[in-house]
């Protein structure tokens, strides 16, 4: 079971207070110190943009090497090329599910972006860079609403014919449910297989972890989180934070997966980020987890 935290990534892009690269380095340096096996470190986008996610190279630069994987995300074939120069090997890049959403993140049509996804996994390929490619409001736009995930399936059918790795279906918004979630990871999950799938969930309506246990039903294994529910993208009105790390951590582990994961150390990394951003966060589990610190039983 693996948890790519993407906390330094959707978690500060969208706060008011912009971290320096070492103070990013150092929420990092938590995660990885509670076993985390995969961070979105940043992104390489417009700093017009995003100014929060401005100085990545420098992030990636401070890296403690090999100690988990790295990607981070890119909006265009210039963010492509400056993150590996930065000295990324796994990039993820974003194509909406909707037109008005690909204007609004990128300004891009869907059809500017998806040939952007295929000019950057040809070129990722020949680099030996690791692509995921990320299908944003893959269940409902705050634009458009309710997507039809006969798009989804074809945009996730191209990605995998460019040559992507894997496909992150992502409920930008958090509007997804886990009906909803079962029926379009079921069809992906059968067509392209689990094990190339990966969710990306935010928590909005408080349904973060029964989207993920949906997902885990249709055999994905792979999930976005953010350390301490921090989250939400700029672009997207109505997105509040992605499903909490420790959330997440703490059902699948009860549920018997093994994540790899210390909650002690994750639950002092919520405190780093809380610090960082200068106000307390924390998932729905915050107070049971921390109330099982203080008796000593976690
Ligand atoms: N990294 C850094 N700078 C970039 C860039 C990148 N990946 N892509 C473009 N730029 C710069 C250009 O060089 C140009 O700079 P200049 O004004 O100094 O000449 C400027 O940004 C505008 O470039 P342009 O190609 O016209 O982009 P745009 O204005 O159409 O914006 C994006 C398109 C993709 C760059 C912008 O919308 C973006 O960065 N979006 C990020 C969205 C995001 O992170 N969403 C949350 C996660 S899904
Ligand atoms: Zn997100």
């Amino acid at each position: 079971m693996t948890i790519n935290d993407v906390g330094p990534r959707d978690g500060l892009q969208n706060q008011s207070r912009t971290l320096a690269p070492a103070e990013r380095l150092r929420l990092i340096e938590a995660l990885l110190a509670a076993g985390l096996p995969a961070i979105e470190v940043g992104s390489f986008v417009s700093p017009k943009a995003v100014p929060a996610m401005a100085g990545a190279a420098e992030v990636v630069a401070g890296l403690p090497v090999g100690a988990a994987v790295y990607s981070a995300l890119i909006p265009n074939r210039k963010g492509y090329d400056l993150a590996t120069a930065a000295g990324v090997t796994q990039v993820e890049l974003v194509v909406a599910a909707s037109q008005t959403m690909n204007r609004e993140n990128i300004n891009a049509t869907t059809e500017a972006a998806m040939a952007g996804c295929e000019d950057i996994v040809t070129a990722a390929q020949a680099d030996g860079v690791k692509t995921l490619a990320c299908i944003a409001t893959a269940w409902e736009c705050p634009f458009e609403g309710v997507i039809d995930q006969d798009v989804v399936l074809g945009l996730a059918r191209d990605m995998f014919a460019h040559g992507a790795d894997e496909v992150v279906l992502a409920d930008t918004i958090g509007a997804a449910d886990p009906a909803g979630v079962k029926r379009l990871t079921q069809l992906a999950a059968q067509e392209f297989g689990a094990d190339r799938l990966s969710c990306h969930f935010h928590d909005t309506r408080g349904m973060g972890v029964a989207n993920v246990a949906a997902a885990l039903e249709s055999g994905i294994r792979k999930f976005d989180a953010s350390i301490g529910g921090l989250g939400g993208c700029p672009f997207a009105p109505g997105a509040t934070g992605n499903v909490a790390t420790e959330d997440v951590a703490l059902m699948l582990g009860q549920m018997g997966f093994t994540t790899g994961i210390d909650l002690v150390k994750l639950v002092a990394a919520v405190d780093v980020v809380s610090e960082l951003v200068g106000h307390p966060q924390g998932g729905n589990s915050i107070r049971w987890l921390r109330r099982q610190i203080e008796k000593g039983t976690l």
